[in-house]
């Protein structure tokens, strides 16, 4: 009788677990029907192709990976982490620039990126190549909100804003091309606290999209700034080596953004906020190449790869690599389409895990 009773029990407990299974599955699958890209250039799919600026790569070598081998005004070889994402969520493998002419409303359903080459969370990082500042970029956004709402109606368009994952990433700039290179926030702020400004206005943003009906937004950091070859390369003192000084701003400010996320997943009602931590996996290549099949990380595949950026990368130059595998950077500044990918993969069963 007590084996009756036994296997009745395991027989009760298969069936619940295969019901609640079967109530689970629908629930679990893909609920991310649209990425939507906000930041810099590491997000930027060719906003700036679009504004006067002389912060531009539509043009070769760049792109020469990119799918059809065109440039586009992505930074980089091919594909950017966003178009990994969107590929990972069994969306489009490459997510569209919000004012390329070449769309409209029906393709930027699925996903949409308004980052702008060059820009930061400050104001007066977007004003030194003339780019798209954030509160214009959330401007973009809301007039991207309205042609979805005209295009598939309220109630469709609605569940799509809320139901897309938002990816934030950017804070670059601002540390190397503003705060370091110009006098000013210097003046205004210890790095200390131009870190604690810029985690406010990170901050702002995403109560901004929140109110705008953004549920589900991935924030990432800076990569390890001293890292980046135009760093290197004028880091004299330190034979070429990372700027530590730099790497040392960049753990410190994506801490503090870490902090950030915890606080806004208690304080904003039924928001999730994964941080996506780009830092240690490029951090990682550096330091050990080989696990990935990199030759070269202290320089960059375009031209002499120590300068080089935008203009200044030519398909007329001869020294640009053959390979760009074997570099972890692309130009002086921007990872690898290879690099971008590996940086992704790192993150994207949290986010997986997350947003499904
Ligand atoms: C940035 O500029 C916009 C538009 O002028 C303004 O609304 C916003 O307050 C500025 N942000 C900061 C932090 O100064």
């Amino acid at each position: 009788m007590m084996r009756m009773a036994y296997r009745n029990m395991i027989y009760k407990i298969r069936w619940l677990l295969v019901a609640q299974f079967l109530l689970l599955v629908p629930l679990t699958t893909s609920k991310v029907p649209a990425i939507i890209a906000f930041g810099d250039s590491y997000s930027d799919a060719g906003n700036n192709n679009a504004i006067p600026t002389l912060l531009k790569s539509n043009f070769k070598p760049y792109g020469r990976h990119f799918p059809g081998g065109h440039p586009t005004g992505r930074f980089c070889d091919g594909r950017l982490p966003p178009d990994f994402i969107s590929e990972a969520f069994g969306l489009k493998p490459t997510i569209p620039a919000y004012l390329d002419p070449a769309y409209t409303i029906p393709d930027f359903a699925t996903g949409v990126c308004f980052a702008s080459s060059g820009t930061g969370y400050d104001n007066a990082t977007s004003d030194v190549f003339n780019v798209i500042p954030m509160w214009k970029e959330l401007e973009y956004y809301k007039d991207y909100q309205n042609k979805l709402r005209a295009y598939l109606g309220n109630e469709k368009a609605n569940e799509i804003l809320s139901e897309a994952l938002y990816l934030l990433s950017l804070g670059t700039n601002d540390f190397l091309i503003n705060y370091y290179i110009f006098p000013t926030r210097r003046s205004q702020f210890t790095i200390q606290e131009y870190e604690d400004f810029l985690v406010g206005l990170s901050g702002n943003f995403i109560r901004d999209l929140y109110n705008l009906g953004a549920r589900k937004i991935s924030l990432t950091g800076v990569p390890p700034l001293g890292c980046l070859p135009l760093e290197r390369l004028t880091n004299i003192l330190q034979h070429h080596d990372c700027n530590e000084k730099y790497n040392n701003v960049a753990l410190e400010f994506n801490g503090k953004l870490t902090n950030l996320v915890r606080r806004l997943n208690k304080e904003l009602r039924g928001i999730t906020i994964v941080f996506a931590d780009s830092y240690h996996s490029i951090d990682q290549m550096i330091t050990r190449p080989s696990l990935y099949g990199f030759e070269e990380v202290g320089v960059a595949c375009c031209s002499t790869g120590t300068f080089e950026i935008s203009y200044l990368c030519s398909e007329h130059n001869p020294l640009t690599c053959s390979d760009a595998n074997k570099y972890v950077f692309w130009d002086a500044f921007h990872p690898t389409e290879k690099t971008n990918r590996i940086v992704v993969d790192h993150y994207i069963d949290s986010l997986l895990v997350s947003f499904r």
